[in-house]
C-alpha cells in the first residue's frame, strides 16, 4: 500500500505514523534526523543545486508536468521541481526512509501545494505505470545494490516519450589542491561503500546504465565543483563526521582515529589557502520511446 501525503508542516506527524512499513531499507547515506544532517544536506543542494536545474530545464522540465522525484531525501530538489511545474503540473517524492519525508514535508510545505509524498521502496513504488512526463533522482542509484530494477521502475511509470533525469556523484573523486587530509573523505566512503556491498562511484557508468535500461537520446554532463568559500567547504568533514559510528561499526576507523582525522579536516577546511573539489557529479538525460 502507498502511503500519499499532501507536503505542508502540520502534515508531517501524521505522515509519519501512516507510512508503510514494509519498505527496503535504505542505504544510510544521510539521516535527516540530527540538525548536523540537516546542515549537510542543505550544503549538498547548495553545491549541486544550480547545475541540476540546469540541465532539468534543458532537458525539457516545464509548467503542468507530472513529476516524481525518486530517492527525494529532504525534498530539496522536489520543491525546485514543483516551483517549476507550477501549479497545473505535480511532483511526488518517493523515498523509503519516513524521517527524510518528515522533513521533506516542512521544507516543501510553505506555500506549495503541489506536491505529495510516499514511502516506498524506489524499486517498486507501486506508483501507476506510464503517467508521469519526467522522472527524475540525484544521488540515489550509487545506493542502491540493483541499480537496474530502479531505472527499470523509472522507466516503466514515465509515459510513451517521457524524460528521465538522473544524477549521482562519484566519490572517489574528491580531492583538494594541493592534497590534503580531506583525500580521507574519498578513502573512507569508497571503502564503506564495498562493507555495503555498494559502488559509491558508480556514477561513472551512468551514461551505459540509463542506455542499458532502455533510454535513448542519452545525454550526459559531468562537472566537478571547486568550493572556494561558504558552508559548502564542510562537506567532506562533515560527510565523514556523520558516517563516523558506521565506519568505526564497519572497522574502518577506530574512535582515535576519528576524532584525529576530524579534527585535521577542519584545520584543512578552515585553510584558504586549500580548494576543495567536492565530488564529480554526472547528470543524464534521456527519453523513453
Ligand atoms: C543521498 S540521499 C539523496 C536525497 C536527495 N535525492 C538529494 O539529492 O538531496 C539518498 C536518498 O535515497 C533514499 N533511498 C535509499 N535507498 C532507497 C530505496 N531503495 N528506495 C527509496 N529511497 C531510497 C534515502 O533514504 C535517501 O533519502
Amino acid at each position: 500500500m502507498i502511503t500519499q501525503v499532501k507536503a505542508g508542516p502540520g502534515q508531517t506527524t501524521a505522515m509519519a505514523t501512516a507510512l508503510n512499513r514494509n519498505q527496503a531499507v535504505p542505504d544510510e547515506c544521510s539521516p535527516a534526523t540530527t540538525s548536523a544532517a540537516l546542515r549537510r544536506l542543505l550544503a549538498v543542494h547548495d553545491i549541486y543545486g544550480p547545475a541540476g536545474k540546469r540541465i532539468l530545464l534543458r532537458a525539457g522540465l516545464q509548467p503542468g508536468m507530472r513529476v516524481a522525484d525518486f530517492g527525494c531525501g529532504i525534498g530539496t530538489v522536489t520543491r525546485t521541481l514543483a516551483e517549476i511545474v507550477g501549479p497545473t503540473g505535480s511532483v511526488i517524492g518517493v523515498d523509503a526512509d519516513a524521517s527524510q519525508l518528515v522533513q521533506a514535508g516542512d521544507i516543501c510545505g510553505p506555500g506549495l501545494t503541489n506536491i505529495s509524498f510516499v514511502e516506498a521502496d524506489a524499486c517498486a513504488t507501486g506508483l501507476p505505470r506510464r503517467s508521469f512526463d519526467l522522472v527524475y533522482c540525484r544521488f540515489l542509484l550509487s545506493h542502491l545494490a540493483d541499480r537496474s530494477a530502479c531505472l527499470r521502475e523509472m522507466y516503466e511509470v514515465l509515459k510513451p516519450g517521457g524524460l528521465i533525469v538522473v544524477e549521482d556523484g562519484d566519490v572517489a573523486s574528491a580531492t583538494s589542491v594541493p592534497p590534503s587530509v580531506l583525500d580521507a573523505f574519498a578513502l573512507l566512503f569508497t571503502l564503506l561503500g564495498r562493507k555495503r556491498g555498494l559502488d559509491y562511484s558508480a556514477a561513472n557508468n551512468l551514461c551505459q546504465m540509463v542506455r542499458a535500461a532502455g533510454f535513448f537520446k542519452a545525454q550526459i554532463e559531468m562537472h566537478q565543483p571547486a568550493v572556494s568559500s561558504g558552508e559548502g567547504r564542510f562537506l567532506l568533514k562533515w560527510s565523514v563526521e556523520d558516517a563516523g559510528p558506521a565506519l568505526i561499526s564497519a572497522g574502518l576507523i577506530t574512535p582515535d582515529q576519528l576524532e584525529s582525522i576530524l579534527a585535521k579536516m577542519q584545520a584543512a577546511t578552515e585553510d584558504p589557502s586549500v580548494l576543495i573539489l567536492a565530488p564529480r557529479m554526472s547528470i543524464v538525460w534521456a527519453r523513453k520511446s
